[in-house]
């Protein structure tokens, strides 16, 4: 683990305790993970970086990217197969970049999710990739599952805490649109494009709450993972849809 580019092991990588990322949950950032060892979307990743330190004032600049970039690179070379990548900027204008071993088992795995109301926050759109998310951690912990997938007031699935959500309807792969209400994922837009390339239609339009033939999160760490459970009834789970576009985002990935 790297705090400002010393490793926290050598006793000058140390946060002050009265940072805001500590006292207030202010930070904002990105995990990322590595295909053949080469960490994915970092461009993607910096930028959606830049514009959540932006909009939460956090010191963003050309320099910081670049010694990010180094350092993501420098710590996923030093874990031997993949790795998962986390980069934090704390609202006291530190950063924190961390590697460790990728738990491959988490991709494409089965999840369970319940429903819950979306509470929306005009201070905090959903475009912007903080850490003050413990009510949403809470959320999931409490009813026991894996995710919670919000519905919004007019009766649409937005996202859920950690995934963007797809579903296949009348064999069209369905996901929310970028409207301020979601994280615009890396991993959504990728799988967006496998699916365009192998002739799926797509739709990026608001996704009504009910009914589907398939239904995943998607996320950098869960690629493309099937609902098997959903408010304690059985999910629709994986198809035929969702696993041709994800076989084609590994083998772009
Ligand atoms: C709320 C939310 N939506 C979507 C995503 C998926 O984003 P990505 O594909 O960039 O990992 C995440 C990832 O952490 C998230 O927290």
């Amino acid at each position: 683990m790297l705090l400002d580019g010393h490793p926290c092991a050598d006793g000058r990588g140390l946060l002050p305790l009265d940072d805001p990322g500590l006292t207030l949950g202010m930070a904002v950032f990105e995990t990322l993970r590595t295909y053949g060892g080469l960490p994915f979307g970092v461009a993607t990743h910096l930028e959606r970086l830049a514009a959540s330190a932006r909009f939460c004032g956090i010191p963003w600049s050309d320099a910081l990217a670049d010694l990010l970039r180094d350092e993501l690179g420098t710590a996923a070379a030093a874990i031997a197969g993949e790795s998962k990548l986390n980069v934090l900027l704390t609202g006291g204008g530190r950063r924190i970049v961390r590697a460790e071993d990728l738990d491959l088992s988490r991709a494409g795995a089965p999840v369970r999710v319940v429903t819950r109301p979306w509470v929306p926050s005009p201070w905090l759109p959903g475009r912007i990739k903080h850490t003050s998310r413990m009510a949403w951690v809470l959320a999931a912990r409490q009813a026991g599952v894996d995710e919670v997938i919000w519905i919004a007031p007019d009766g649409v699935w937005t996202e859920a805490n950690r995934s963007n959500v797809f579903v296949v309807r009348g064999g069209v792969l369905c996901t929310p649109p970028d409207d301020g209400r979601i994280l615009q994922g890396v991993t959504r837009d990728a799988m967006l494009a496998a699916a365009r390339a192998i002739g799926v239609g797509v739709r990026e339009d608001p996704v009504p709450a009910g009914p589907c033939e398939e239904l995943y999160l998607c996320s950098t760490l869960k690629e493309l993972a099937p609902v098997v459970q959903i408010d304690g009834y059985p999910g629709p789970g994986a198809g035929p849809i969702g696993a041709a576009v994800l076989a084609e985002f590994r083998r772009r990935a």
